[in-house]
This record gives structure tokens, sequence and C-alpha cells, in this order.
């Protein structure tokens, strides 16, 4: 039996549907070769550690070649790898090693926009306007000035001001740029969500489907064994590109504009990619980056679409019971309707950590404990960011290190969930980050302190965020053995007196969170595992979360 098929559980459970998968952000991971920036022979060499926590697999975020203006979300060829990560031969050396430790491995595809290098958009540039290559993106002429009577060249500067449409970017700034601001008669505006180094596909375009097939087909020939999809609700715009009501001139991309998000257009494109994942054997996965509603994301996960997106609602509460308890009785609710199991994520390396989020300091270390605890006994999959398991806090990067393009057009800083992993206490190496003999600056600078949440001081340390992880995740594998989890588990939230909030996983098995300020007494059961001791007498300490059986 290969190491893969050990992990896999009975016949009729998935093994998506049971996994934990640990996302791995690879600049930040751990450096090969010293250069300062993480890369795939750092991670290969490091995939022990992930096996040791006891995880299904790994999401690595993209490592094809990109001029790394969105770190990496601005592909230039979608079937390299970047030479600042490594080669080709790497990948293939990762993907099996990966795969001889039990480990599978998923991707990330960016489906919404390429950079503005890659090939297609220069071919696009260059042919001008009206041409078949500029119809796989979103261009649209701007206006003509007509004062010289044929539109070729007087007041062009005039008419620079004036976009197709009131659509703003995700990073900030109107959504639009020139294609070619120096020329008179090249009036195109090109359309982008995010930044203006990443155009925006026209997936009405056939040729954009057919591209973005050879892709996937690309890497899941290779065996890689799952896609994660990039803000996968929105790729289809509205039909002739109409303004935006909700914009009205502030500044928010993607979230309040209808006509860039959530086209009912877009769910072809998934069931065709589903189809495709599953004439590979064993089935690839697809899981969404599907910022929407509950009950719009879980669209995405009806039987022929991906199986997996992620639980965006559940990703930003803060440090509220009613809240968590509201998310996820809509997440039920949504299950029940469209069979879309929830997929939980407390952080990924977009929002800011579960740390400071939850409060900060001490407080928010065992808060931040306490819900990865919860969302592990959770009914659904899950997924943890590189550095959760250490309970890494939020890093203040100072203003001249910051290279987050969000930051520098949006004043949103998404650098401090990305700072390089601390593995020593010592600060040789970049704490250890370099596994070469020298190591340039980090990307990001460490700050003071750093090594302190080393993952060589936590795994000697029984008490640590680590050892937590770890045997909350050993024990969760024993109970979908034994069948006490199931993929059919549902989850019925409420919040009982002192905020303590309750999920009854099935009528065996509930988790509970002490979100309140005081003690609170336990529900009528056996504690299979706590967050932080236990109090003598059973009752509850405020920041701590129990796995728990019904007697
Ligand atoms: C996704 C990624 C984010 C990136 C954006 C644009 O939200 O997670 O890091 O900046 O898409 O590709």
């Amino acid at each position: 039996m290969s190491a893969l098929e050990e992990t896999t559980l009975t016949p009729d459970v998935k093994w998506w549907q049971s996994a934990v998968i640990y996302e791995v952000y690879p600049r930040s991971f751990a450096d090969g070769d010293g250069d300062g920036v993480g890369d795939l022979a750092g991670l290969t060499a490091r995939l022990p550690y992930i096996a040791s926590l006891g995880v299904d697999g790994i999401w690595m975020t993209p490592f094809q070649p990109s001029p790394q203006v969105d770190q990496g979300y601005d592909v230039s060829d979608y079937c390299g790898v970047d030479p600042l990560f490594g080669t080709m031969e790497q990948f293939d050396t990762l993907l099996a090693e990966a795969h001889a430790l039990g480990l599978r491995v998923l991707l990330d595809v960016v489906p919404n926009h390429c950079s503005s290098a890659h090939p297609l958009f220069q071919a696009a540039l260059a042919a001008g306007p009206g041409s078949p290559e500029r119809d796989m993106f979103h261009f649209v002429p701007g206006p003509v000035d007509m004062s010289d009577g044929g539109g070729l060249g007087t007041g062009v500067a005039d008419l620079d001001d004036v976009p197709p449409n009131n659509w703003q970017s995700v990073f900030g700034g109107r959504a639009w740029s020139r294609a070619n601001p120096d020329s008179a008669r090249d009036r195109d505006w090109y359309l982008h969500l995010f930044s203006p180094e990443q155009p925006d596909w026209n997936w009405r375009n056939p040729a954009v489907g057919d591209y973005f097939d050879g892709v996937l087909r690309f890497w899941f020939d290779k065996g890689v064994d799952g896609l994660r999809i990039d803000v996968a609700h929105a790729l289809f715009k509205a039909d002739g590109l109409p303004d935006s009501p909700s914009a009205g001139g502030v500044v928010d991309g993607l979230r309040s504009n209808p006509q860039v998000s959530d086209q009912e257009e877009v769910h072809e494109v998934y069931r065709r990619w589903r189809t495709l994942a599953e004439k590979y054997e064993p089935h690839r996965l697809l899981v969404g980056e599907v910022n929407l509603e509950p009950a719009r994301a879980a669209r995405y996960t009806r039987a022929d679409e991906m199986q997996q997106a992620f639980a965006f609602a559940f990703v930003k509460l803060g440090w509220d019971p009613a809240a968590w308890a509201a998310v996820g009785n809509e997440l039920e609710a949504a299950r029940q309707l469209h069979g879309a199991t929830p997929t939980w994520a407390l952080e990924n390396h977009d929002i800011v950590r579960s740390v400071t989020r939850f409060g900060g300091g001490d407080v928010g270390a065992l808060r931040a404990r306490a819900a990865l605890v919860a969302l592990l006994g959770l009914p659904g999959p899950a997924y943890i960011y590189q550095g959760q398991e250490l309970g890494l806090p939020e890093v203040e990067v100072p203003l001249e290190s910051r290279v987050d393009p969000m930051w520098a057009r949006g004043g949103v800083c998404r650098d401090g969930a990305r700072v390089p992993l601390p593995w020593t206490g010592d600060d040789a190496l970049s704490h250890g980050f370099s596994l070469a003999e020298s190591v340039a600056e980090p990307w990001l600078p460490q700050p003071a302190g750093w090594g302190a949440h080393a993952i060589e001081l936590q795994q000697q340390n029984p008490e640590s965020s680590l050892a937590l992880v770890t045997k909350a995740l050993e024990l969760r594998r024993l109970l979908w053995k034994n069948e006490v989890f199931g993929p059919n588990d549902g989850g019925t939230w409420r919040v009982e007196p002192g905020n303590l909030l309750v999920c009854e996983r099935s009528a065996d098995f509930f988790v509970a969170v002490a979100m309140g300020t005081e003690p609170v007494r336990l529900p009528a059961g056996t504690v299979l595992l706590s967050a932080a001791p236990l109090a003598a007498d059973g009752w509850l300490q405020p920041n701590n979360t129990v796995w728990a059986l019904r007697d």
C-alpha cells in the first residue's frame, strides 16, 4: 500500500472530506539557497516537518514565473517555475517526496488575471485595438478626440481620464489603465481588478477557457492532487461591463461590486473543471477562494462543481460567540441546501494573523489556540496557514520594508502575515530560515523576539502551540477512523450562558469554546481534548476549547 493510500479512510469517504491541508507560502517557508527568499529546495528539505504535524497535504501559493508584483499572483507562465524558487526538476522532486511522505500537493491557479508580462497580454498590446489578441482580455476603447475631425490627435491628455466605467481595483484606485498611454491612435483601456500589472482575462472568449484546460491538464498530468482557485467568483464580468451601482466613487473593488462577482456563467467553468478533474485517478481536488456569503459560496460546491470552497464568513470573525454561532448556522443551512460541507480556515496569507485579530498578547495567543482546536473539531475539511500552528502573531513590518502592492495602492498591508518562519531560537541564518551556509537579508525582516516562537523550541515543549495542534490532528484522525467523525456530520451552533459557544457536530460529539470573561460550567460529557488545561472542578476557564463526547 502506498503512503497516500494509507491516509485514505473507508472507500465511501473521499480523502478531501476529512482532510486538513497546510498552506505553504513558499517565499517564507524555508530558503534552500540562502538568497533571502524561500524556495522549492527549502520546502522539499522541510517536508518531513509538515508530515510530522499529521496533516494530509499542502497547498502551495504560486511559484510560477512572475515579475512578483503581487508576490507571484501575477503569473507570466502558468506551466513553469520561477528561477527565484527553483526549477521544474526541483518541483518534480518535491512532488515525489511529498507523495512518499503521504502528503497531497495542491497548487494555486490564478484564472482571473495574469501578469502584464504574460506573452498573450504582450501580444494583445502589440496587435492593437480591435484585434483577436485583445479579445483575450477586457480592452475597451476610450473616447476619441474629434476636435481635429478624425480622432487622431489633439487634446489626448484631456481624454485620459475617462475610463470605460466606474469600477474600482481591489488594491485601490480605478480598475482600468490605458493600454498605450503615449499613443493617440490606441485609445484602449484594459481592465485589472487588482494592480495594473494584473490584466483580467476575458472569460467570455472561449479561447481563454481552452487555454486554462491546458494549464489544468499540465499540472494534473504531473500528478498534482488538486488546485486552489484564486478569486474564483470573479472570472466573469457582467455583460457589457456596466457601471457598478455601489462603487460610487468609493474604493471598493470586488465585494460590493455586483458587476464583477458571482456571475452565473462562472459555474460552467467549474463544471467543466470538475469533469476534467474526474478524468484522473484519484480524482483531483478543486478548492475555491470564493469570498461570498455562505449561501452564495455554497453554490460553487454543488455536486458537479468544486469539492471545497473556503468559508470566508468564518475566516473574518472576531472573538464574538454570537457571530460565530450565526455564521456556523448559516453555513449549516447552506450545507443542507446544497450538500456543501464548509471548508474551515482561520488564517491565510492575505489576512491578519488570528493571535492579533483575537486581541494580541497572551490573551490573543490563548484565543488563537482555542480557535484552532475548535476549527479542527468542526464538521468538514480544514486549512492551517504556515506559522498558525506556532501561534505566530501579525508582525508590524517597518514602513520601508513593506512590499505588498495593496499597501502602496490601497493602504492595507498583508506583509505582516508573510514574515519568514522562525525554525531555530537563535538568530543565525535568519532563525534557521536559510538552509544554506549563509543568508541574504530575508525578503521581509523578522522582528526582534521572533526566535521565541521557533519550531525547534516548540518541538521540545509539550505545552507549546505546536504540540497542541499535533495532538489535535492525531485525535482527529482517530475520530475519523472510528467513525465518530463522518462526512455527513452537520453543525448546530448555540451560545449558552456565560458566552459558551457550542457546536453540536453530531448526537455524540460537541465542541465548546469559552468566549466569555468568567469560567463556565461545561455541558455534560467526556472531554477528549482541551486547548488549555482544565480546572480541577471541570469548569472551563475563559479562552479555552474542548472536544467532548456526550455521556
Ligand atoms: C487572492 C490572493 C491574493 C492576491 C489576489 C490577487 O486573493 O490570495 O494574495 O493578491 O488574489 O491575485
